[in-house]
């Protein structure tokens, strides 16, 4: 039997060649063969967001997403964003708001909020709800989450507010 080509992925700014079938969900390539588990398998069904990762910065359900949809694109993870030692303003939002409870669903909060922020950087409440609407939290921390992305909106107008170059 011919084995597939491998794939090629553009991940958090690196090249991975991986062996798989092109129709195989991102998010088993991510998390199994990258080992990036920031994005989480919840339902399985793009229905809950846990999964969520940036295609060329557009929120995608990775569960639902298959590799050969992801080829040629970049594609960031969670692990994209910071690191525990400098971690990305939203990270750092989330942290400061204690927006976590069992933490599942904030992969995708995060990255959901990261993509808006980088298209509107000043969201009302009602904006950052209605872009969050479809990431299911059970634990219930809506209120939390909310107020952390307009904290991660303050960080990031600190930031940019910043000479080049120096970082709060
Ligand atoms: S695991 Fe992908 S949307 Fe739920
Ligand atoms: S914090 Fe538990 S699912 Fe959201």
């Amino acid at each position: 039997m011919n084995r597939p080509a491998p794939l090629t992925l553009h991940v958090n700014g690196a090249t991975y060649r991986v062996n798989a079938a092109a129709d195989t969900p991102l998010l088993y390539l991510l998390r199994n063969d990258l080992a990036l588990n920031g994005p989480k398998f919840g339902c399985g069904l793009g229905e809950c967001g846990a999964c969520t990762v940036l295609l060329d910065g557009m929120p995608t359900r990775s569960c639902v997403t298959t590799a050969k949809v992801a080829l040629g694109r970049e594609i960031t993870t969670l692990e994209g964003l910071g690191t525990c030692a400098a971690l990305h303003p939203v990270q750092q939002a989330f942290i400061e708001e204690q927006a976590a409870q069992c933490g599942y669903c904030l992969n995708g909060m995060i990255m959901t909020a990261k993509a808006l922020l980088d298209r509107d950087p000043h969201p009302s409440v009602e904006t950052i709800q209605r872009e969050l609407s479809r990431n299911l939290c059970r634990c219930g921390t809506h209120v939390e989450i909310v107020r952390a992305v307009q904290r991660a909106a303050e960080l990031l107008a600190a930031q940019s507010a910043l000479p080049n170059g120096v970082h709060a």
